[in-house]
């Protein structure tokens, strides 16, 4: 399996992933990412930065899934060659842009894609208490909410905003 960007979904996505059992490669990009997708469990990682991320899955065999949370559509549509015979991408990444994918790459692999959005998240929610799955989150008070609002608009965040109120 395959998790393509390691932030808010997909830190969640690398851990249930491991705790599926899967062998579990992250496609990301720089050495901190690196450090974080290892200490969450990750067996292998691709930086996109530097590596042709569809060869590299295939030379591991082919990912039977890739899960995309990185909103970029060309990086998108160049993983689809990672993907085992029968392999599927799933997108659950918000982007409002065309991506280019070859029919015939996909039919050759019997290769699929699909899209999913979240829904009740009760099943998410056991299964992380039952096995340890935890979000990174970062804390601020309240009174710096504005602060915590554009680090979340600005992407910064590590890797959801949570406000606190003192005293509560
Ligand atoms: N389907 C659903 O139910 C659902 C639910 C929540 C959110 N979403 C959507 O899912 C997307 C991701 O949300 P998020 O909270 O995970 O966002 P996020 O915390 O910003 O994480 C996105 C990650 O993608 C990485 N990335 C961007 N371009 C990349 C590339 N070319 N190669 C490798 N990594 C790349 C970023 O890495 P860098 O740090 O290196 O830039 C970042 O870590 C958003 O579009 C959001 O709207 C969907």
């Amino acid at each position: 399996m395959a998790i393509h960007g390691l932030g808010g979904l997909g830190h969640l996505g690398l851990q249930f992933a491991i705790k599926l059992g899967f062998e579990t490669a992250v496609l990301s990009r720089g050495k901190e990412k690196e450090a974080l997708a290892r200490k969450l469990g990750a067996h292998h990682f691709i930086d996109t930065n530097t590596a042709d991320a569809a060869k590299e899955l295939m030379n591991l065999g082919g990912a039977k899934v890739i899960l995309c949370t990185a909103p970029n559509g060309k990086a998108i549509s160049e993983l689809v060659s990672g993907l085992s015979r029968d392999g599927q991408m799933i997108i659950v990444t918000y982007i409002n842009e065309m991506m280019q994918f070859s029919p015939a790459n996909l039919m050759r692999g019997s290769r699929s894609i699909s899209g999913w959005v979240g829904g009740d998240p009760e099943d998410a929610l056991r299964f992380s208490v039952l096995t340890g799955v935890r979000p990174m989150v970062e804390v601020f008070p309240l009174e710096q909410a504005a602060l915590a609002y554009e680090k979340m608009m600005s992407g910064k965040v590590h890797f959801r905003a949570v406000l606190k109120m003192g005293g509560r």
